[in-house]
C-alpha cells in the first residue's frame, strides 16, 4: 500500500509487473512492521526490511515473514554496493530525515545498475494546510515554502517526532542530484470506495488536494 488513499502495488505496478518480482532482491526502507516486505515475499521476491526503530521491527518479527529484518539508519546502509534490484519505501525514512540526499545516495549505491527505487511521501502541498480531515483542513494556514521542520518534544525537551518538509521541486532535485532518473511522479486520487476518515485524511480533502506523492526513480 503506497499511502492512505489505498493505492496498492497490485493496481499500481510501480515496481514492475508482479510476475517479474520473483527472485528479485528488494530493499524496503522504513519498513515499520514490514507489510510491504511480506507482500513482496508472497510474490516470490527476496525482500530485506530495514527500519531504524527496534520497536517497529519487534512488531514485524511478531507478525513474521520469511525475510531478514535489519535495524539501521537509511542514511548509512549496512550493505555492499550493488546488492539489490529494487528498493521501495511507503512513507518510510525519507519524510523524517534532514538530509534526504544521504539516503538517496546510499540507496543508489546498494542498487544494481538499472535498479529502481519507488518511494512515497506526504504530498508537499499538504504542508500548507492544517492537518484536519474536515473543512478546517481546506484553507492555507502556512507557507508551502517554509522548510522549518515540524517537531514534537517530550517534557524534557527531547524531540520525539520530527517531520521535514521538502517542496516538490526540492524532492525532484534531491532525486536527480543523487544520481537517479525520475521516470514518474504519481499523485493518487482519492477513490470512491475509500470512505475512511482519520487524522488529516478524509474523502473531503482527498477529492480536492493530493495527499501522497510517489516518486519512481531509476539508477541508470
Ligand atoms: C510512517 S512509518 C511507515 C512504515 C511502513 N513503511 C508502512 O507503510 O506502514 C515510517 C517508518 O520510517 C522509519 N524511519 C524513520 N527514520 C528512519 C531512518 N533514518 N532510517 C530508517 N528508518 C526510519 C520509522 O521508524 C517508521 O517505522
Amino acid at each position: 500500500m503506497w499511502g492512505p488513499e489505498g493505492l496498492d502495488e497490485v493496481e499500481a505496478e510501480l515496481l514492475g509487473p508482479p510476475e517479474e518480482l520473483k527472485g528479485r532482491d528488494v530493499l524496503e526502507l522504513g519498513a515499520g512492521a514490514a507489510q510491504c516486505s511480506r507482500w513482496l515475499a508472497a510474490q516470490g521476491a527476496r525482500p530485506v526490511a530495514l527500519d531504524i526503530s527496534h520497536r517497529q521491527l519487534q512488531h514485524a518479527l511478531r507478525i513474521g515473514g520469511p525475510f531478514p529484518l535489519v535495524c539501521a539508519d537509511a542514511g548509512a546502509l549496512p550493505f555492499a554496493d550493488g546488492s539489490f534490484d529494487l528498493a521501495c519505501s511507503a512513507y518510510g525514512a525519507l519524510p523524517f530525515v534532514a538530509e534526504p540526499r544521504l539516503v538517496l545516495r546510499e540507496v543508489r549505491r546498494v542498487l544494481r545498475p538499472g535498479g529502481r527505487l519507488v518511494f512515497s511521501v506526504t504530498h508537499p502541498i499538504r504542508w500548507a494546510f492544517p492537518d484536519e480531515p474536515g473543512p478546517e483542513g481546506l484553507s492555507v494556514s502556512a507557507s508551502y515554502f517554509d522548510r522549518t521542520p515540524y517537531v514534537e518534544q517530550d517534557e524534557d525537551g527531547r524531540a520525539v517526532y520530527v517531520e521535514h518538509h521538502r517542496t516538490i521541486g526540492d524532492r525532484v532535485r534531491d532525486v536527480v542530484a543523487s544520481g537517479f532518473r525520475l521516470v514518474d511522479l504519481v499523485e493518487p486520487q482519492w477513490p470512491a470506495w475509500n470512505t475512511s476518515e482519520w487524522g488529516g485524511w478524509s474523502p473531503l480533502r482527498g477529492n480536492l488536494i493530493p495527499g501522497t506523492a510517489i516518486f519512481v526513480c531509476v539508477r541508470d
